[in-house]
Formats: structure tokens, sequence, C-alpha cells
């Protein structure tokens, strides 16, 4: 892992002290100052809230460089594995920091394959949920529920099989993704063809009902590949931070990820994708009136934020959104869909761009503006979006997870805080 101490110094000035505080450089040039010894010899704390300036570890899973757009997934620029990869060939590299050589993608793919089935008791843990029940909550219930039949990853530091884990995970969830639809809309479950990849075995088993054959439409295999591998990783962000932080406790990986897929859940965080649909849905039943939508937006005394907009870290357009703009085009045309959605969503994009709130506040479209139309397109219903987002953003709370676990500095998260709650006082007796 890079993240060298360089001979620059930042010198604090406190109480007439001076203190002194090593920079630490990372690979592509972005700098830090190393606190971690400032409390000991200073006895001060650093207060940041939301942790805009703070960097919680090094890295070499991610690259992003928010100010010119860039994503890169261990040195690969996100848009040429948009355009060549897949995403299993994706998640192996995220977690394994290379590409695969054709026997490791083959051996890769196998173990997928072959962990595709949940355990039969499982299936009888969906009887429990009200239908109505969101699929994130599932989701999150089901995974943590994987921990109670896989028990060797108990102790992470005794597990000397991770990749069976990792394999595990990896293709159960999407099984465990496809049966919370199935159960929201009272249809039988569909076991997993293992003849199929990893994405048309899951169309298989959100699509195929008994009564009718299912052909995976390749070009619909190739759109999901392609969201999946642009939600795969995004350094640390409020869910791969709380598999951190849940990690960081030697809480097994099952566990950290049910912690991911809840933080995930949240409207600021992926639960945005459907929000964005709610929320050009609202507009269409408005007569499509977006400029009211927008001055809304813009009103501090509003609550309203424009979802799909705006990125703690992207100050300029999010290379993914790019990416997902032209395949939904593509996905939608190849489809024969007119979605009326489609283009409100166009309207508000030029609007809010071409509007002086937006623009100075540089709040682009994120990467769930587009997606949800995908994903609609597809016949994935709005509230399995999060979910989606879940399946994709895996292997990345996977990659940190293991990342951490074979960091020498690796120690429990326990930020500080400033107390600002009453003194000293006596119990009334
Ligand atoms: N609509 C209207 N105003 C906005 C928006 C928005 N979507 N986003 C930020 N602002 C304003 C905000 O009111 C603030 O204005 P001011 O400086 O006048 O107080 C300014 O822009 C800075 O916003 P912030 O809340 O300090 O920024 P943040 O970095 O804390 O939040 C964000 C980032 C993504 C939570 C936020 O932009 C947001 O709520 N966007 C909508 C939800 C969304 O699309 N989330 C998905 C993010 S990408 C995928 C993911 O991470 O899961």
């Amino acid at each position: 892992m890079d993240g060298q101490t360089t001979s620059e110094k930042a010198i604090l000035k406190l109480d007439g002290q001076e203190v002194e505080l090593p920079v630490i450089t990372g690979s592509e040039g972005e700098k830090g100052i190393d606190i971690s010894t400032l409390r000991k010899t200073s006895g001060y704390i650093t207060l940041d809230p939301g942790y805009v300036n703070t960097g919680m570890t090094r890295s070499s899973i991610c690259f992003i460089n928010g100010e010119e757009g860039i994503l890169r997934y261990r040195g690969y620029p996100i848009e040429q594995l948009a355009a060549n990869s897949n995403f299993v060939e994706t998640s192996y590299l995220l977690i394994h920091g290379e590409l695969p050589n054709p026997e490791e993608y083959e051996r890769f793919r196998q173990s997928l394959r072959h962990h595709s089935m949940i355990h039969e008791d499982m299936r009888h843990f969906y009887e429990g949920f009200p239908s109505s029940a969101h699929p994130m909550a599932i989701l999150s219930a089901m995974v943590l529920g994987l921990s109670t039949f896989y028990t060797e990853n108990d102790d992470p530091e005794q597990d000397d099989n991770i990749d069976l884990t990792v394999c595990r995970l990896l293709s159960k969830v999407r099984t465990l993704a496809a049966f919370s639809f199935k159960k929201s809309i009272g249809q039988p479950f569909v076991y997993p063809d293992n003849s199929l990849s990893y994405c048309g075995n899951f169309l298989h088993m959100m699509f195929r009902v008994p009564a009718e054959p299912y052909h995976v439409d390749p070009e619909v295999e190739r759109a999901l590949n392609l969201l999946l591998i642009l939600h795969a990783d995004h350094e640390q962000n409020c869910s791969t931070a709380t598999v951190r932080m849940a990690g960081s406790a030697m809480t097994n990986l099952y566990a950290c990820i049910a912690a991911g897929i809840t933080a995930l859940w949240g409207s600021r965080h992926g639960g945005a994708n459907q929000a964005v649909l709610e929320q050009l849905a609202i507009i269409h039943e408005n007569d499509g009136d977006v400029s009211r939508f927008v001055k809304l937006a813009k009103d501090k005394n509003s609550s309203v934020r424009l979802m799909g907009f705006g990125h703690r870290v992207y100050k300029n357009y999010d290379p993914r959104a790019k990416i997902i703009k032209e395949a939904c085009d593509r996905l939608l045309d190849h489809l024969g869909v007119q979605d009326p959605l489609l283009e409100i969503a166009r309207k508000l994009e030029e609007v809010a761009l071409n509007d002086s709130y937006f623009i100075d506040r540089n709040l682009y479209p994120n990467v769930d503006f587009y997606s949800g139309i995908m994903y609609r397109a597809i016949g994935i219903p709005n509230d399995m979006f999060t979910v989606m987002f879940a399946l994709g953003r895996l292997p990345g709370w996977i990659a940190h997870w293991t990342e951490m676990r074979q960091d020498p500095d690796d120690r429990i998260h326990r930020p500080r805080q400033i107390y600002t709650g009453a003194r000293l006082r006596d119990y009334p007796v």
C-alpha cells in the first residue's frame, strides 16, 4: 500500500507551542496531514462533522478525483472497465487487486456458480416478512442470516479460507435479492440456473415464472453488467465506511455487509435512486413542470432536494452518470421503451445545469440520476433499485473489508467528540 511520509511537515501552533505533523502523499499526489499522534502530543483533537476532511485509511482500491470527474478501480479508468469488462471480472479485480488470468477467472466463475443456492431453511425466513416489507430490510436481515449458516468467518482472524466466504457472499446475495423481489410480488421463488452467467442468472431468478419460458436478453444482461460495474466501488462512501467501522471491531464479513446494506438504504446515499424516480413521477403527475420543482429545490425554507444531483466528492459531472446516460438511451431504444420520465429527467438536467444555484454549488447529476430509468426499463420496480445498488457495491465492500484485515495499521475505529452537555451536577435526592 502506498501513502509515503514526505519530508514536508505541517506546523500547528497551539498554546504558544509548535506541533509538527507529518505530511503523507498518495500515489496520485493527493496530500494529507497525519494527525494520529496529535492528541497524545498536544491534548487536542480535530473536529470534522461528516468527515469532510478526514482520511480514515490508506487504500489502494479506488481512486477518485472529484474536481476532474475521474474514477478508477485499481488504476483502471471506469470508462475502460465499463466498455470492456464484466461484473465478475471487475469484482475479482477489486477484491484481488489485479485482473484475473484465464485460469483464475474460470476458477472464480466456477466458484460463484457453485455457491448460487441458499440453504433451504433460509427460504422459510421469507415467510416471516410481510409482503409490504422494503426489500433492503429483507436483504440486510437475510445477509446477516447467512452468518448463522456459515460460521467459518465468526472469527475473521481464524478464517483460513476467506475466498470461500467471499464467493458465497457474492453468489448468494444475488439469490437473496431475487427472492426478496419474488416475495414482494407473491410469485414462487425461482432457483438459480448455473448454466447462465452471473447477471443472466440473476435476471432468470427475477423474471422467470414456472408457467412460461424465459430467455435472457443479451442486451439487458449487458446493461445489467454495466450498471453493476459502475456501482462496484467508490472508496470511503457512507456504506463502505460503515463496513469498515463494523469490521474494525473484528465483526464477521456477513454481519459487516449487512451493516453496509442498512447504511446504503438511506436517501442521501443509495436510496437516492428510488427517490429520483419518485420525484420524476411527481413532476410527471404535475404536468411535467420541471421549473416549479427546481424552484422548490433551491428554496432554503423547503426540505426538497433535487434527488440524483450533487455529490460529496464530485464537483464535476459524475463520470458514472455520463456512461449511464448513454447506456440508458441505448437500452430504451433496444427495448422500444418510450418512458416519459426519461424526457422529464433530461429537461430537469438541462434546467439545473443552466441555473446559477446549481452551477455555483457544483451540483451535477450523479450515478443515481439515470440508473433508475434503466432499471425500470428492465422491469425492476422502484423499491428494488437500492437492492441493485447493494448487489453492485458488494465487491467493493468486500475489497475494503479484506484490505483492512491485511493492513498493519488496522485497529478499532473509535472517533472522539467534543462534549457539549451538562457539567458535573448532583443527582437530586
Ligand atoms: N438539491 C438542491 N440543493 C442541493 C443538493 C440537491 N440535490 N445537493 C446539495 N445541495 C446544496 C445544499 O443545500 C448546500 O447549499 P448551501 O451551501 O446553500 O447550504 C450545498 O448544495 C452543499 O450541499 P451539502 O449538503 O453540504 O453537500 P454534502 O456533500 O453534505 O451532500 C449529497 C452530498 C449527495 C448528500 C447531497 O448533494 C444530496 O443530498 N443530494 C441528493 C441526494 C443524492 O442524489 N444522493 C446520491 C449521492 S451519489 C450516490 C451515493 O453516494 O449513494
